[in-house]
């Protein structure tokens, strides 16, 4: 379904008012809808347009409903709705959030009053665009713009565009966006990108979202793994993750589960290492590969081999697959070579109306297909290839700051509508305690910068419609018989507030009970202190000193990046039992593990902090805390928990 090749005929019958009005007094009512800030870097004027070229015009037109979202999502998630777990179809999302007929018949009845016919005029799939054919000169009078060609100074590609557009003022409240506009549809050249951490560099290894090594470590021999659980302290296995999170046998009843990893190439799983990992630790494994599914002319690559090139993927398939062995994990491998992916290219596959989503995805940020730099993939942006699954983790995250408050909560409400279906979506809250990626913190003008003091909290981990995961440690000496701390090794559990969400209802009365009991001892300049805004993470996972097989070794690793995949196996078993009682998975679940019912399923962790910004950071403490959120899991107990709900 790719929605911008598939306009539908609308059909038209709604158009009441303004017909008599004439053009001229209806574009003296024009108000600039959108202006270019800043020309774009590597694109220069090339020359006007032929007056009567026909262009595609397209009206992106404002979605309705989006101020319910979290109301809807409480309802289908929320352990005492009466609706949970009554989860919407695809057609019930792309309904609800479809413009209103109001909108349609007012951007309708301008472009005829304007002087476009109704045969002209074609309405999307997915409810949210308008397209016409004009030539330039009617588009230059309908929005009173002025087109030149750009070209590309390193490809030589052309593109159509505007410096500034205006529409009639009682038509703006209905139009979210008009493409081509203002918009460059290009990422910028890799020249320009490297003055600022994009999401499309997810995956490359200068993105420092994987897991870590200690840096002073040494590759394990195979005979030097503890047996059981020996040294969990020092080394964490399936068989410590099992005991210290009381996971019950794992044998899947249903057929129909799913579970996803996502990766962002060029991060790619090594099959040596999976076998070498499983002939160690789960042998029924060796040989199996995870279900492989291509976003955007993905590879899974072996080109290049590294641990910055294999160690998250490793880490992610390696434990996943383990876990929740023999259930099929699918990996989303994501993004081509050359431009790489953001998170909303993973998003566009699984559902196809996010692709064109309040004016689509951002090329600043995700990538752009078809890719039209040399080698870059040449096919069409991957939109609902697959169905999301039940439960889907990622262990990647870029700093809130460097995104801004429109691509963030585009889609941040699109993990909502994930929930809306049915799905779990996990993210890692980051690595850096309370500071952002490398460490670095922000500046008075929001800036991650090497003298920064705010704290820099991690992206989508904010995003109150994600399940956020924290890491915690055995603590040294300790066995998993004792209670565990917040991750002190190597890496600090990301954990904060937002500069952008604002509080869910969900967590209102966690978030409030922490900062009332325990205020943290830093004021409004270094975080949001007004109790108001959204705090992560939701829950933790151990994350140091995972034993992965990598690049032919055994290593051991430290991350949130190990947390996340390990609670969505968690999620997935108890998924499979849910199904095969006939019941719907869990989707959403953080409304259930804040409640006071799932308290007694949760290890309150109340040790250790997540330094960061020359600060100690926030201090692990009785009930939710910004370093392990509501704690880690009992397995046990979380099963017939969940299992009692609809
Ligand atoms: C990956 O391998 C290719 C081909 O050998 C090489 O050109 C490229 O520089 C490598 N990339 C990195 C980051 O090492
Ligand atoms: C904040 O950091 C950015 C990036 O380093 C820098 O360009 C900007 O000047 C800094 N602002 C202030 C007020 O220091
Ligand atoms: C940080 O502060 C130091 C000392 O005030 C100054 O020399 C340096 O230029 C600053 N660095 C940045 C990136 O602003
Ligand atoms: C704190 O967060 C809330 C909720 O997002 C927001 O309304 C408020 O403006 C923020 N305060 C500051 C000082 O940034
Ligand atoms: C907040 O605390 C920092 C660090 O203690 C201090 O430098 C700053 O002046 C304080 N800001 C306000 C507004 O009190
Ligand atoms: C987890 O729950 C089970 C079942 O109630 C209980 O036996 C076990 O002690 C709990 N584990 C921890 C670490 O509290």
């Amino acid at each position: 379904m790719h929605f911008p090749l598939a306009f539908l005929a609308l059909g038209l019958g709604y158009l009441t008012f303004c017909i008599s009005a004439p053009s001229s007094t209806v574009r003296s009512h024009h108000v600039v809808h959108e202006k270019r800030a800043v020309e774009p870097i590597d694109w220069t004027i090339s020359h006007r347009p032929e007056r009567n070229k026909r262009i595609p015009l397209r009206i992106g037109l404002t979605q309705n409903n989006l101020e319910n979202l979290e109301d809807m999502l409480m309802a289908v998630s929320h352990p005492d709705s009466p609706e949970y777990a009554k989860h919407w179809s695809l057609q019930q999302v792309v309904d609800t959030f479809a413009p209103t007929e109001e909108t349609v018949a007012k951007v309708v009845g301008w472009l005829k009053v304007s002087g476009f016919s109704s045969e002209k005029i074609k309405m999307s799939g997915n409810k949210g665009w308008i397209q016409v054919d004009a030539t330039i000169a009617e588009v230059e009078e309908l929005l009173d713009a002025e087109y030149h060609v750009y070209k590309h100074m390193e490809t030589g590609e052309e593109q159509l565009s505007c410096q500034t557009y205006s529409v009639p003022a009682h038509i703006r409240e209905h139009i979210d966006l008009i493409k081509p506009t203002v918009h460059f549809n290009h990422r910028p050249s890799p020249k320009s990108v490297n003055k600022f951490k994009r999401a499309g560099d997810l995956g490359k290894p200068s993105s420092s979202t994987g897991p870590k090594k200690n840096p002073v470590s040494k590759p394990v021999s195979s005979g030097s793994i503890p047996p059981a659980l020996a040294d969990c302290d020092e080394m964490i296995t399936l068989d410590c993750l099992k005991a210290l999170y009381s996971v019950p046998d794992f044998k899947p009843k249903s057929k129909d589960n799913t579970y996803g990893i996502v990766e962002f190439t060029p991060q790619a799983f090594l099959a040596g290492d999976l076998d070498m990992f499983f002939e160690e630790f789960e042998p029924s494994l060796v040989g199996v590969r995870p279900d492989i599914v291509l976003i955007d002319g993905a590879v899974v690559q072996t080109t290049n081999q590294s641990f910055d090139f294999n160690g998250e993927s490793d880490l992610d398939l390696e434990y996943a697959m383990s876990l929740v062995n023999p259930q099929k994990i699918t990996l989303l491998q994501t993004g081509d070579l050359v431009e790489g992916a953001g998170f909303d290219n993973w998003l566009d596959a699984v559902d196809a109306p996010f692709c064109t989503f309040e004016g689509g995805d951002d090329a600043s940020q995700d990538g752009i297909y078809p890719d039209p730099l040399p080698g870059g993939f040449k096919g069409h942006e991957s939109c609902g290839i697959i169905a999301p699954p039940f439960v889907v983790s990622t262990s990647y995250g870029q700093d809130e700051a460097s995104a801004t408050a429109f691509y963030a909560i585009r889609q941040c409400n699109e993990y909502a509508k994930l929930g809306l279906l049915g799905s779990t979506i996990l993210y890692s809250s980051g690595d850096d305690g309370v500071a952002g990626n490398g460490g670095l913190c922000l500046n008075s003008t929001g800036q991650a910068d090497a003298n920064g003091t705010r704290f820099n909290p991690d992206f989508p981990a904010t995003c109150p419609f994600i399940t956020a995961a924290g890491a915690t440690q055995v603590n040294p000496g300790s066995t998993v018989f004792e209670p565990e701390g917040a991750s002190e090794q190597v890496i600090f559990s990301g954990g904060g507030f937002s500069n952008i969400f604002s509080m869910p209802s969900y967590q209102k009365t966690a978030v409030e009970t922490f900062l009332k009991d325990h205020p943290p001892p830093y004021n409004s300049s270094q975080f949001n202190n007004t109790g108001t805004s959204r705090g992560f993470p939701d829950l933790a996972a151990n994350g140091a000193n995972y034993v992965i097989a990598i690049d032919g070794e055994f290593e051991l690793v430290f991350g949130t990046s190990c947390s996340s995949p390990v609670t969505g196996s968690f999620i997935t078993m108890i998924n499979d039992a849910r199904l095969a009682a006939g019941k719907r998975p869990v989707g959403f679940i953080n409304p259930a593990i804040y409640s006071e019912q799932f308290r007694d399923a949760f290890n309150d962790i109340t040790m250790g902090g997540n330094q960061g910004c020359g600060t100690p950071g926030f201090t692990a403490t009785e009930g939710w805390d910004p370093v392990t959120g509501v704690g880690t899991p009992n397995v046990s107990k979380l099963l017939p928990l969940f299992l009692s709900l609809p």
